[in-house]
């Protein structure tokens, strides 16, 4: 499904950790119409995390103006100077060396170790948060410490270890483009079949949130 339906974006046109970073910040908080053109004029004007470790903080700031949430460009920055100065310009290319990194979470570290490294991390994110709530039924609150355990633990055990990065990315397309919040396209969906949520014609209890 994924190689037919996704989108073509341009972190997908490479493997460079230092831009699947920068394409992970601004996709946490900004929608991806909107961070396509943030990504290419950071990208173009900082086009390598050296070039982001000595830019003034000013300029990422002023790169950044209008997507808001601006502590992630201050983590970067700072982020950026522990490459160069904890891994000597190299990007770090482990799990653990990467959550060393300010404002790289397990999300995010997650995210840069399957697609940069194709190294056996599942990403969840609200889209893969919404397809396995539904996929599965699961009603444990996707806000809360069990259920963030919960859909961890079973993402990691659907994931297909061959190829972290394809499934990581196709997993949220499928969120993304069918298994929308308001409005799923159950008759699009390659998992239609499966889907316990569509069975039980309750597709929109899913996600459950503890608070609303
Ligand atoms: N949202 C978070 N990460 C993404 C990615 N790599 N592609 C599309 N949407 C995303």
């Amino acid at each position: 499904w994924y190689m037919q339906h996704h989108r073509q974006l341009p972190w997908r046109e490479t493997t460079d950790p230092y831009l699947i970073w920068l394409s992970e910040i601004i996709l946490q908080q900004t929608q991806v119409v909107t961070g396509e053109g943030y990504y290419h004029r950071i990208a173009q004007r900082l086009p390598t995390v050296a070039d982001m470790a000595s830019a003034p903080l000013d300029e990422l700031l002023r790169l950044w103006q209008g997507m808001g949430y601006y502590s992630r460009a201050r983590n970067m920055h700072f982020a950026a100077q522990q490459v160069v100065n904890d891994f000597g310009g190299q990007f770090p290319n482990t799990y653990v060396q990467l959550s060393s990194l300010k404002g790289v979470g397990p999300y995010t570290a997650a995210a840069i170790a399957s697609i940069a490294f194709n190294l056996p991390y599942a990403v969840v994110d609200g889209n893969v948060f919404r397809v396995l709530s539904r996929l599965y039924a699961i009603d444990t609150p996707i806000d809360s410490t069990l259920g963030k355990k919960t859909f961890d633990a079973l993402a990691n055990q659907l994931l297909d270890v061959a190829q972290p990065a394809l499934h990581n990315q196709s997993m949220m397309e499928l969120g993304a483009l069918v298994c929308k919040a308001a409005t799923p396209l159950c008759n699009e969906c390659p998992l239609a079949d499966h889907c316990l949520a569509r069975q039980a014609n309750a597709q929109l209890s899913f996600p459950v949130k503890a608070k609303k």
